[in-house]
C-alpha cells in the first residue's frame, strides 16, 4: 500500500536534532522547572493516541459529541465559504479525523475541489487516519504530514499558494496558555494568505462539575492517558519511573479558566532517565504538570481573533451551547 503521509525530517525542517533528542531535551527542561512539567504533545505515541480515541467515546467527554453535532448541522454553511475555488483542507492535530469525515464527505458530495492535508505529531494516528480515509473515500486527494504544528505551518507556508481552510478542532487550542495561543495563531496567520479561513473549536466555560467530570472519567481512561506519558519516557528515553508511585489529578483553576492536569509523586523518590543522563528528585506529593485545557467565553474568542489578525465570519454552537466552532477569515489589509 502506498504511504499517504510524510514524516517531516531534519532536511525538511532545517534542524539538526532527531525527534528523540528533542523529546529528551524537552523532558530535561520540563523536569528541571518548578513546578515540573511535561508538554501534553508527548501524550500521543501509538498507545496515547488510542487512549485519546477512547476518551472521545466516553459519556463524560461531551466535547466530541458537541462538535459532531455542530459539524453535522452547519456543514452546508461551512462548505459555502469554500465552493468557489480549489483549496487545501489543512487539519492541525487531526487525530482519528472522525469528525472531519463529516466535512470531507459533504465536500466530496458537493463536488468541492480540495486536497486534504492532515497534520499530526503522532505517526500512529496519521497512519490509521490516512488508511481509513483511503478506504472510505478512494477519490479523496490527501497528503498527511507527521509533524509538530509550528514546523508544519512553516513548511506549508513555503509550499502552497492555493486557498486554504485550516481546521483546528477538538479544543486543541485549549492546550495553549492564553499567551501561547496568540503566538500560535499569529504564526498561523503569517503562513496563510489574505482571505484564507480557519475553523477553530473552543470549549466554552460552563458548570464546573461538567468540566471536572470530563477530565476525571469514571473508567479511569484519562488517568491511563496521563500515566502513559511516564511509560513513554521509560520506554523511549530509558527512564525508571515507578508508575505505581504516581497519582493522576485534574482540577479546574477558576482564576485562569483552565482544567489543569497533574501526575503527583506519592512519595519522596528519585528517577533516573538514562538517555538524558540525569537523576530527577521528587518530593512527596510533588506534581508534574501535564496539560492545560483552557475554557473560553465568547468575549475571549473575539479578543483572540482581533489580536491575531483574523475576522470572525461565523460562530456555530451545539444545542446545549457547551462548545463552539468559530470560522475566521485571514485579514491582511485592514
Ligand atoms: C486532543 S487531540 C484532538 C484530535 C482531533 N482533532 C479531535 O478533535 O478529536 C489532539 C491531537 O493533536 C495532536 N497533537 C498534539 N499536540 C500536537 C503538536 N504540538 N503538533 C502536532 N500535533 C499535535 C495529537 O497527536 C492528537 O492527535
Amino acid at each position: 500500500m502506498t504511504v499517504a503521509y510524510k514524516v517531516l525530517d531534519q532536511k525538511d525542517l532545517g534542524t539538526s536534532l532527531e525527534t528523540k533528542e528533542v523529546f529528551a531535551l524537552d523532558v530535561l527542561h520540563g523536569l528541571s522547572q518548578t513546578p515540573k512539567t511535561i508538554s501534553s504533545k508527548y501524550f500521543y505515541d501509538d498507545k496515547g493516541s488510542k487512549y485519546f480515541q477512547r476518551i472521545t467515546e466516553l459519556e463524560e467527554y461531551y466535547l466530541t459529541r458537541c462538535e459532531y453535532e455542530i459539524l453535522n448541522t452547519y456543514k452546508n454553511v461551512i462548505s459555502d465559504y469554500m465552493n468557489t475555488c480549489e483549496f487545501n483542507l489543512i487539519e492541525l492535530g487531526a487525530g482519528d479525523g472522525k469528525k472531519t469525515n463529516i466535512l470531507i464527505e459533504h465536500f466530496l458530495q458537493n463536488n468541492l475541489r480540495f486536497n486534504y492535508v492532515p497534520i499530526d505529531i503522532s505517526e500512529a494516528a496519521m497512519s490509521w487516519l490516512t488508511n481509513s480515509l483511503k478506504q472510505k473515500f478512494p477519490k479523496l486527494s490527501m497528503y498527511g504530514l507527521v509533524s509538530e504544528y509550528f514546523n508544519a505551518i512553516k513548511w506549508l507556508g513555503k509550499s502552497s499558494n492555493k486557498r486554504n481552510l485550516v481546521l483546528f478542532l477538538g479544543s486543541n487550542i485549549g492546550n495553549f496558555s492564553k499567551g501561547n495561543s496568540k503566538v500560535f495563531l499569529r504564526s498561523l496567520w503569517n503562513s496563510l494568505n489574505d482571505g484564507d479561513y480557519v475553523l477553530i473549536g473552543f470549549d466554552l466555560k460552563k458548570d464546573i462539575n461538567l468540566l471536572l467530570n470530563a477530565y476525571n472519567d469514571s473508567e479511569g481512561i484519562t488517568k491511563e492517558f496521563n500515566i502513559n506519558l511516564l511509560k513513554r519516557i521509560n520506554q523511549e528515553l530509558k527512564g525508571n519511573f515507578d508508575i505505581s508511585k504516581f497519582q493522576f489529578f485534574a482540577n479546574y483553576n477558576v482564576s485562569s479558566g483552565a482544567i489543569e492536569s497533574y501526575l503527583l509523586s506519592t512519595e519522596k523518590q528519585q528517577v533516573l532517565i538514562e538517555h538524558i543522563g540525569q537523576v530527577f528528585s521528587f518530593k512527596a506529593w510533588e506534581p508534574i504538570h501535564t496539560e492545560y485545557s483552557y475554557k473560553y467565553l465568547q468575549l475571549d474568542i473575539e479578543s483572540l481573533a482581533n489580536e491575531t489578525g483574523f475576522l470572525i465570519e461565523n460562530q456555530f454552537y451545539d444545542s446545549k451551547k457547551y462548545f463552539t466552532d468559530s470560522i475566521w477569515k485571514v485579514c491582511k489589509h485592514a
